[in-house]
């Protein structure tokens, strides 16, 4: 295939048909693969594996090689932006992401401006040319970040939490500082993508995490309204670009996202049958989803069966087959294979 343009997941972004639909996995690099978990080990730790391009790039290929997927995601972190931006990450084993706070008007101001994030970012530049040039050419190479307010409910907590409480009480409290939080890490992630573009991500995802967590006025504010600038100002940069959108547990938010932010696909969570929403939003284009991913876990003929449900339900639009979430570290490789050949018909 010496055509770019005719790489299945590209077709399926631009709205066309397939009879197979292409299918990677969100955390298709991770620790239920033990070469990743060697290459881990090898880095030291998760944030040098990130900032370290031969071995980012390596952890990118390692489910290319094995499983052959259609496109391969960058290995990175949706929080590396926000040490770029002047925060302190770091990652508690067994716990999760810790980060210095951002609730008051002088933390705000102590962050640094959206241009000065590339020094820190350049390594992750540095994986996305490596694996431009060495990627199967049938492959498309994503470059993602995390949507402003799922990056803020990091920043504002410190930590992952499961309700987003900080995020939401400075919302309420100090609307102002929160907005500018917001508006900052919008401005960040639109130069971040756009370098990502430029060292040879053909698609972008913005993953919003907890967009679920948004209601009413407040979905559209910070789900919606941010997702859309991005899209915007990158689509003026770069016309022609696919982006993906993840508006996780959305649930009536789906309805009309992709119009409402001007994204090709939108990427469905477990919240939503398949039925439901090749209804309800793959009328507006593509869609990608949405196996529950404890089926990595569970395997067998369940696996089969929902697999084959998902295809058979979004058969008549443009679909990207993915989990509903990324696979989680107890999965088995060998369910994944499943998986893959079920779709592929095989
Ligand atoms: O999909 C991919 O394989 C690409 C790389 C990628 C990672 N994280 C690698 C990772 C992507 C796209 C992400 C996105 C990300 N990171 C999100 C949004 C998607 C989602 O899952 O909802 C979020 C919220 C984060 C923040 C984050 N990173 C958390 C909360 C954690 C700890 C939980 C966990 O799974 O350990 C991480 C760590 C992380 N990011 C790992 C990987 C492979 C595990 C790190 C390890 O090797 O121990």
């Amino acid at each position: 295939m010496t055509d770019q343009s005719q790489k299945t997941i590209l077709r399926a972004l631009r709205g066309e048909v397939l009879p197979t639909p292409p299918i990677w996995m969100m955390r298709q690099a991770g620790r239920y693969l033990p070469e990743y978990r060697a290459t881990r080990a090898q880095a030291g730790d998760f944030l040098k594996l990130c900032y370290n391009p031969d071995l980012a790039a390596e952890v990118t290929l390692q489910p290319i090689r094995r499983y052959g997927f259609d496109a391969a995601i960058l290995f990175a972190d949706i929080l590396l932006i926000c040490q770029a931006l002047g925060a302190d990450l770091w990652f508690e084993t067994g716990e999760g992401p810790r980060l210095s706070t951002v609730t008051t008007p002088a933390d705000m101001a102590a962050l640094k401006p959206a241009t000065a994030i590339h020094d820190r970012l350049s390594p992750v530049y540095e994986t996305v040319r490596i694996l431009s040039r060495e990627l199967p050419r049938e492959t498309t190479l994503i470059g993602f970040a995390g949507a402003p307010w799922t990056v803020a409910t990091y920043m504002i907590a410190g930590r992952g939490t499961p309700d987003q409480g900080p995020a939401h009480a400075l919302k309420a409290a100090d609307r102002a500082t929160f907005a500018a939080l917001i508006d900052l890490i919008a401005d960040a992630t639109i130069d971040y993508l756009s370098e990502q573009v430029k060292a040879g991500a053909e698609v972008v995802k913005l993953f919003d995490s907890w967009a679920g967590s948004l209601k009413g006025p407040d979905f559209t504010d910070f789900a919606v309204k941010p997702v859309a600038r991005i899209i915007a100002e990158l689509k003026s940069r770069h016309p022609g670009l696919p982006i993906i959108a993840f508006p996780r547990e959305a649930g009536q938010g789906y309805v009309g996202f992709a119009r409402a932010t001007g994204a090709d696909c939108v990427a469905l969570d477990n919240s939503v049958t398949p039925e439901w929403a090749a209804a309800h939003v793959q009328v507006d284009g593509c869609v990608q989803g949405n196996l529950a991913p404890g089926h990595m876990v569970t395997g067998g003929e369940a696996l089969v069966r929902e697999t084959r449900r998902v295809v058979e339900a979004f058969r008549k639009g443009p679909h990207i087959f993915n989990l509903g979430h990324g696979i989680t570290p107890d999965a088995d490789p060998e369910n994944v294979r499943l998986m893959i050949d079920t779709v592929r018909g095989a």
